[in-house]
């Protein structure tokens, strides 16, 4: 199945070659069927497949192969199932790496970290090695923030732009919760951002947040929950008892009503990632974890999650909104945690 499908004459752009780590995961049983059936890259899109798994995982994936191959999706390329990261990464533009160590019985965050570096350190070499020049990465196993970060330290040759982090899923969850509860549509609903780690310790702000009427005016979005809340009171006790707490341990709530963590909405926010990061955000900003350049004075080479656009050839962040004291704070718990992982991988020898 490695070689392509398509002739010169059938192919209308030259196919893009997407890596997919952990495929034969849950996330990756829900990510592949998208991504080759065009929802992520658009239906002219010409898709080679390279399945990177573990030899633990391969059967999996190889099964999720034959079925992609049964689809008959017309943007399918190719579809190569391997355990090599060289073969893996080979001419990649697009990696996503899925594939990760869940913390086991009785595992600190520390191990949980060595652990990951073991995968993400050889991971980002062979991206650094293999990968095509224009590689865009999303680290979507967790802890998603700091995977990106040993990832992107063994990758010296790639920009530290391209590895990204996963926070498009908190991002969407945030978007949902609002939708649902001023009951309108989640398209009418711009601004929204997350801020910092994947965690519980994230922070999702909507004080910049708009709805659009049905007129096609924007309102603040405090404006709203304000007149369906009861005041301005009523909504900061929204927030700070429901609303944050709800989006930032989304996961966790996940995991315990359906008894294993969020695939098919991961699947669905790391294919909104990259659909907008190669093809541009709209009218909205959306949220990303990205290299921190001391912008809201976020350390620089931290994996942080911004406010980000794109206009299809990078994230730029969203620039000079004021933060309350609130959000300020809460950034700063985020932040302290990026810091203890990132020190806790540099003590273990994961980065330098
Ligand atoms: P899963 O256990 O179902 O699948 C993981 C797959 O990764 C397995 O098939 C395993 O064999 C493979 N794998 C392990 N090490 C690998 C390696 N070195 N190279 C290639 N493949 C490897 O897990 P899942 O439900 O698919 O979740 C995957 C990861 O995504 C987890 O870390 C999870 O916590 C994380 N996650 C992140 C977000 C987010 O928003 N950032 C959301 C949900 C889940
Ligand atoms: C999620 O946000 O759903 C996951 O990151 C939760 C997890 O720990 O896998």
């Amino acid at each position: 199945m490695g070689s392509s499908w398509f002739d010169d004459s059938m192919s209308p752009s030259s196919p893009v070659t997407v890596t997919v780590t952990g495929a034969g995961g849950q996330i990756g049983y829900a990510l592949l069927f998208r991504i080759a059936s065009g929802a992520m890259l658009g239906p002219e899109i010409p898709i080679r497949l390279q399945l990177l798994e573990i030899p633990t995982g391969q059967k999996a994936a190889e099964g999720t192969a034959l079925e992609l191959q049964d689809c008959a999706f017309p943007t399918l390329d190719s579809i190569a199932v391997t355990t090599d990261a060289a073969a893996g990464f080979n001419g990649t533009n697009i990696a996503l790496l899925v594939g990760a160590r869940p913390r086991g019985p009785g595992m600190e965050r520390g191990d949980l970290l060595q652990a990951n570096g073991a995968i993400f350190g050889p991971q980002g070499a062979a991206i650094n090695d293999y990968a095509a020049d224009d590689v865009k990465v999303l680290v979507v196993g967790n802890p998603a923030n700091t995977n990106a970060l040993i990832a992107s330290a063994h990758a010296p040759d790639v920009p530290a732009s391209r590895f990204t982090a996963m926070t498009r899923l908190d991002h969407n969850r945030a978007l949902a919760q609002l939708a649902a509860t001023l009951n309108v549509p989640v398209y009418s609903i711009s601004n929204v951002t997350i801020w910092g780690n994947h965690s519980a310790a994230q922070v999702p702000d909507i004080s910049h947040g708009l709805l659009r009427q049905p007129d096609g005016n924007k309102i603040p979005l405090v404006q709203a929950l304000a007149q369906k809340l009861g005041g301005t009171a009523s909504v900061e006790q929204w927030l700070e008892e429901v609303f944050i707490p709800r989006v930032a341990k989304r996961g966790a709530e996940i995991i315990e009503v359906r008894g294993s963590s969020s695939a098919a909405s991961a699947a669905a926010a790391a294919v909104d990632h990259i659909h907008d990061w190669v093809g541009g955000t709209a009218d909205s900003w959306t949220s990303a974890a990205i290299v921190s350049e001391g912008s809201y004075d976020i350390d620089p080479g931290l994996i942080s999650s911004f406010p980000v656009r794109s206009t299809g050839s990078g994230w730029q962040i969203e620039q000079d909104l004021e933060l309350s004291t609130g959000v300020r704070a809460r950034i700063d718990t985020s932040l302290r945690e990026l810091r203890e992982e990132r020190d806790l991988v540099r003590s273990l020898g994961l980065i330098s």
